[in-house]
């Protein structure tokens, strides 16, 4: 939800008990990690995560962290592995992201994974951070709290620089201690080092026992906006579509005669939240797609960005 007055919490427990209420609302509520500021909402929910990407002006949907409190509730999310809680015991809480299989009945949003099979979770050390994970009781997705393209925040008046007016509330505790992302280690399949940061690879590959595999420049893994394309719809995507042709079936935005609508009422936010699930169905039906066309401003840009990327011509 785009706030028109972005509150200011303190660390105590009124503070934290009202960002756990906004986020429940679907609203947005900056708050400390040991890394950097994140910018949370509910991972459940996707109009509240479409609205991260509103408020950051993400031009592209990245996949998201899904933060929570605790392992137990990680694996209520992901498909557990021995690799897994050998890094969870050695890091968590911490500055480690672990990217897992999702568990069959996970209810994240399709947004935060951008479609993806695996999701990205971490149980950060912060008190004020555990302190609303554990008082919200859910995922919480968060990427860094600043506007899309500029530096990570590390204190609340960096937040407050970027976002104010856009998002519900900031919770204040002072400046961040690592000030560097976590580390991101794959582990779905062969585990590989995903993104350098606050935990050294040195000390992953010590606590796991084996070498983590380095992904190269260039590498598919290593940029997300690459990685998307390989989950690219098995049939064809025809953008800016008025009408069908032939067998296809048409995915429409706004009050239009068709199969699947991404918002009838051609609301962006709405629109954004349903763009995966919409695509997944859609290629389970092995007709091809043809797509409304969608305005370019706002999250439009990113569902659109989305879209060319799933009509791109493949490979193979
Ligand atoms: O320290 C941090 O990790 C901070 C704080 C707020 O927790 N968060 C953060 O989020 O840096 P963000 O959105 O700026 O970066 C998330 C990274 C992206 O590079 C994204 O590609 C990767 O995580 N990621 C998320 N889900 C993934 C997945 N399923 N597979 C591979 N990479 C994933
Ligand atoms: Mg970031």
């Amino acid at each position: 939800m785009i706030s028109n007055t972005t509150l200011e919490l303190s660390a105590d427990p009124a503070g934290i008990a009202q960002a756990a209420d906004l986020l429940r609302q679907g609203q947005l509520v900056a708050f400390p990690t040991e890394t950097v500021y994140g910018l949370g909402g509910d991972a459940r929910n996707g109009e509240a995560v479409a609205s991260i990407y509103a408020a950051k002006g993400r031009p592209s949907f990245n996949p998201l962290i899904a933060h929570v409190a605790s392992v137990e509730s990680a694996r209520r999310f992901v498909e557990w592995s021995d690799q897994a809680e050998a890094l969870a015991q050695a890091f968590w809480p911490g500055p480690l992201t672990l990217v897992l299989p999702l568990r069959e009945g996970h209810g994240v949003s399709s947004l935060v994974t951008a479609g993806l099979d695996t999701l990205a979770v971490r149980v950060p050390a912060h008190p004020s951070a555990r302190a609303i994970l554990e008082m919200f009781d859910g995922p919480v997705a968060a990427p860094s709290a600043n506007p899309s393209g500029q530096i990570s925040p590390t204190t609340a008046a960096h937040v407050r620089a970027g976002l104010d007016g856009r998002i519900a509330a900031i919770l204040d505790d002072g400046p961040c201690g690592v000030g560097l992302e976590s580390t991101i280690v794959g582990l779905a399949g062969e585990p590989a080092l995903l993104r350098p940061g606050g935990v050294a690879l040195d000390q992953i590959e010590a606590a796991l026992g084996s070498a983590l595999h380095l992904h190269q420049s260039g590498d598919t893994l290593t940029a997300p906006g690459q990685m998307l394309s390989h989950y690219a719809p098995d049939v064809a995507v025809r953008l800016h579509a008025q009408t069908t042709h032939g067998d296809e079936i048409l995915l429409g935005f706004g009050p239009v005669k068709c199969d699947l609508n991404l918002s009838a009422d051609g609301n962006l936010t709405e629109a954004a939240a349903n763009l995966f699930a919409a695509l997944h169905k859609l290629n389970s039906t092995g007709r091809p797609i043809a797509v409304s066309p969608i305005p370019d401003h706002g999250l439009g840009a990113a569902i659109n960005d989305r879209l060319r990327r799933a009509a791109a011509p493949r490979d193979s």
